[in-house]
């Protein structure tokens, strides 16, 4: 009769596990700040990104907007209900009138913001992110 091996064969050459003590780490390896619990976390935080204040002509209200955002996002992050469908600039839901202030756009389908609307001071709110603090009213659904 065969036996099964339960466990595998050790390899020639191969090398020896140690375990590692936790005593093994000499203490002055450790800063002491960061030896301290919780410490470090400060110090990992990023700065907060710039960031600019939306002004919504629809409900009135004004959100924040950081930098690298679009408005769409920072208004659907702060619970506003701005209309939308696609989030990429292919169906001109998000439409809207940039009332006051400077973005910039992301790429988009020519389709959804024509030059002439865009001369006309539209943009698109899922592909407009601030560059000043705005004032913005959507042109879209009559959502509030
Ligand atoms: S949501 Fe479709 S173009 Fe902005």
């Amino acid at each position: 009769m065969a036996r099964i091996a339960t466990k595998a064969p050790a390899r020639k050459g191969a090398p020896k596990k140690t375990p590692v003590k936790k005593s093994a780490v000499p203490k002055a390896a450790v800063p002491k700040a960061a030896a301290r619990k919780g410490a470090g976390q400060k110090a990992a935080r990023k700065p907060r990104a710039k960031a600019f204040h939306v002004s919504l002509g629809n409900n009135g209200k004004v959100i924040e907007c950081a930098r690298h955002e679009t408005v769409l996002h920072a208004a659907l992050r702060a619970g506003i209900d701005y209309p939308y469908a696609c989030a990429t600039g292919n169906c001109g839901t998000c439409i809207s009138k940039l009332d006051d202030g400077k973005v910039s756009m992301l790429p988009r389908n020519d389709t959804s913001l024509t030059p002439e609307q865009e001369e006309a001071g539209q943009t698109l709110a899922c592909r407009a992110r601030p560059r000043s603090d705005l004032a913005i009213t959507w042109l879209g659904r009559g959502r509030k």
